[in-house]
Parts: structure tokens; sequence; C-alpha cells
């Protein structure tokens, strides 16, 4: 079981609380690509900016939502 939290866009390195400065999901990814190239953060950055939080569970539940 990894324990490792997820709070970073890994193909830009930024982490979830810098991409917090943006207004929203739309104005963090045009400025800085986050989400582009392998997606994988995208559920977790679209929970960043729902929850205000800035690292999750890999398997948070509440992911489904943002598929
Ligand atoms: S981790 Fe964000 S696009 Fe790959």
């Amino acid at each position: 079981m990894c324990d490792e939290k997820v709070n970073r866009c890994e193909c830009i390195n930024k982490t979830f609380a810098q991409l917090k400065e943006f207004a929203d999901f739309e104005s963090a990814q045009a400025k800085t690509g986050c989400g582009l190239e392998c997606e994988g953060c995208v559920p977790y950055v679209k929970l960043m900016f729902a929850t205000g939080e800035t690292a999750f569970d890999i398997d948070d539940p509440r992911l489904a939502a943002y598929q």
C-alpha cells in the first residue's frame, strides 16, 4: 500500500499549491499546461479547485466526480 500523497502535476513539475494561485482549472491549464501531457493529474487538480486541499490520497473516493 502506497501512502504517498498526490500533490503535483508531475509533467510540468508544479505543485497543486502553486496551481491554486490561479482562479480555476481552465486558467491554470492555459497558463501552465498542467493536465495536458499524461492527463493523470486532471481529476486531482479539479478536486483541488473544488476543495482547496493540495494533497490527496491516490484513490481519494471524491475523484470519481472529476474523471
Ligand atoms: S501529471 Fe499533470 S499532465 Fe501529467
